[in-house]
């Protein structure tokens, strides 16, 4: 899910060990937890390190490595295994012939782990990706080319991976594609290989772009690119005009907007190998030890906890006791938690101090506690009984928009599992999101209707049933990046109170989706909105009339009602950045808020 970097120079080229960390360096917007590096010549010199670049550039050798001309790095985001000098990558085999990087997740690594441990190999990390170069070289042992021994263990792998092997003694970089990106570069000294271009734009603009199947040798003169089976195939070398200050995020102007738009991606890597549709049931690997059918609890922080609230929702909704509560309210002097209960932290960066207290006061009761988090070898993570993992990738903007997809997404894979349900249509559903949030961000109207209430100052966001952690989550957003006030409402509860404060220079955002009683009755609340002449935007499917009061429509495809609110965030999450954006806000950082709050 980070970064990947490969170089092969030409006889009087730049040293390949640090193009690499040049390009690594390049890379470190992308977020990161670990980097290591490999030159296979003339032996092969692996160097890795847990952190920062500079702890690798600290420990790097560089002048015993300025001869060689080849190498390859990387810097990882833990998907499997903590953290570590260890788990960081290159690995190798045992005999220290290949060194192989990964970007992604091996689904099927259990398995060939297994076999391979039963062949005698003995494993020195926790990752998915250390079977690719065991695999390699079983085939090497048995004569056949380092090529056709890197293509034959790739052949054997499922999931989504961009890797890159050197072999010892050899100036030639082979690696592979699918589901992660690759991007081959032609300089004048070298050929580079990059999960991105900003690795090496600084060298070249001529770039060919991997497709899934790609297999690809580089050498100094240049690429031979071939599909699975080793049929040669011609990818166009394009000229990329990026400038490569801008290169960083991608060409989004900033870090919040990439990451919204990294959705579909996230969420796709988020179900990948969890849904068996064959079956319809759903295998959660990181909890397979997990079985619970007593009262579960939630605890968390901010948009977390809006993820919480669907948690609790569809868990009720599958018949389970759950309720979710704010991690800095959650005591068990006052809320009855014992060994019978599930408690979920559900903590993007788990290492939320609030959420942290929380989880520990309650394993002290006995309960089993569970971290749903982005970060692997996070506090959360190794404190609890148990981690399930949202794998959105690193998210670098303070406010959080896809994990909290991610993070919808996995408590109702959590739910599935937890309840033993065979729901076909339910996990299809799930399967379908990924695509209809694309959908949304290629259609969204919400820059427009951004533009509409430049000089408004408060806004409202209802809805009801799993719309209302929708609302929060909208109303949050708003608050955090354009620094307007804004509050979310469960629909219903606006004539209780809030209605008061609604006037024609009140927007108020209405979720509402399909034409069940939930979408009446929460037309009705619009009803009374209209009725004070508040401009209101609907948030909607088509699937009701609720366009008959509202001045602007956001749309969304239509679904169910979990996935109409994962979709609705989404529409909301792009109308608080537009309107911050107008603003001239610091999106990414915005005033007095930090990515993840360790004080109570
Ligand atoms: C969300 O935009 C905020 N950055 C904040 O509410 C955040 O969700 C909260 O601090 C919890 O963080 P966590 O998920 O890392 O525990
Ligand atoms: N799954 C691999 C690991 O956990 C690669 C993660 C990455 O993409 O950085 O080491």
């Amino acid at each position: 899910m980070c970064g990947i970097v490969g170089y092969v120079g030409t006889t009087g080229g730049a040293a390949a060990v640090d193009v690499v960390l040049d390009g690594l360096s390049s890379l470190e917007y992308r977020g990161y937890d670990s980097a290591g590096l490999a030159v296979p010549t003339p032996s092969l010199a692996v160097h890795k390190a847990q952190g920062e670049l500079a702890a690798l550039e600290g420990i790097v050798p560089r002048g015993d490595l300025a001869g060689s001309l080849t190498g390859i790095g990387h810097t990882r985001w833990s998907t499997h295994g903590a953290p570590s000098d260890v788990n960081a990558h290159p690995h190798t085999d045992e005999a220290g012939r290949v060194a192989v990087v990964h970007n992604g997740i091996i689904e099927n690594y259990q398995r060939l782990r297994d076999d391979l441990a039963e062949a005698g190999v003995v494993f020195r990390s926790e990752t998915d990706t250390e079977v690719v170069p065991h695999l390699i070289r079983r085939y090497l042992d048995r004569g056949v080319s380092p090529e056709a021994a890197f293509r034959r263990a790739i052949d054997q792998l499922e999931g989504s991976y961009a890797i890159a092997a050197v072999f010892e003694g050899s100036e030639t970089v082979y690696a592979a594609r699918q589901d992660s990106p690759l991007v081959v570069g032609f300089g004048e000294t070298g050929t580079y290989l990059a999960s991105d271009v900003p690795a090496f734009i600084e060298h070249t603009d001529r770039v060919c772009y991997l497709e899934n199947g790609d297999v690809v040798r580089l050498t100094a003169d240049g690429a031979v690119v071939t599909d699975s089976a080793g049929n040669p195939v011609d990818r166009p070398t394009e000229t990329v005009a990026w400038d490569p200050e801008d290169a960083e995020k991608s060409g989004y102007d900033h870090y919040m907007l990439k990451e919204i738009h990294e959705q579909p991606t996230a969420l796709r890597q988020c179900l990948r190998g969890r849904i068996d549709d064959l079956e319809g049931t759903v295998t959660l690997e990181d909890i397979n030890g997990l079985d619970h059918d007593g009262p579960v609890q939630f605890v968390a922080c901010g948009t977390s906890y809006h993820a919480a609230l669907f948690g609790a929702e569809r868990l009720r909704r599958n018949g389970m006791a759950a309720q979710a509560f704010l991690a800095s309210e959650y005591t068990t002097d006052r809320i009855p938690v014992d060994a019978e209960t599930l408690v979920v932290g559900v903590t993007q960066s788990g290492e939320t101090a609030d959420t942290l207290r929380a989880l520990r006061e309650a394993a002290r009761t006995g309960a089993t506690t569970l971290a749903v988090t982005n970060t692997v070898g996070s506090s959360a993570a190794r404190e609890c009984d148990h981690a399930l993992y949202i794998r959105a990738g690193p998210e670098i903007g303070v406010a959080a928009t896809k994990t909290f997809a991610s993070q919808q997404l996995t408590l109702a894979l959590l739910a599935a599992k937890l309840v033993d349900s065979s729901n076909r249509t339910a996990l299809e559903a799930l399967r379908d999101i990924p695509g209809q949030v694309q959908t949304v961000l290629d259609t969204s109207d919400a820059r427009a209707v951004a533009e509409e209430f430049v000089d408004a100052d408060g806004f409202f966001f209802i809805g009801r049933g799993y719309h209302y952690p929708v609302a929060l989550e909208g109303a949050l957003k708003m608050k955090e990046i354009t620094y307007r006030h804004a509050e979310g409402f469960a629909a219903g509860e606006l004539k209780h109170g809030p209605l008061a404060l609604v006037t024609e220079d009140t927007p108020v955002f209405a979720v509402v989706t399909g034409d069940g009683e939930g979408a009446r009755k929460t037309i009705g609340n619009v009803a009374e909105v209209a009725a004070r002449e508040a401009p209101i935007v609907a948030v909607t499917d088509g699937g009701s009339d609720v366009t008959r009061y509202t001045d602007y429509v956001l749309e969304i495809p239509t679904t169910d009602d979990f996935t109409g609110s994962v979709l609705a965030a989404t529409q909301l999450q792009l109308v608080s950045y537009w309107l911050a954006n107008r603003l001239g806000r610091s999106i990414d950082k915005p005033r007095n808020l930090a990515k993840c709050v360790t004080v109570e």
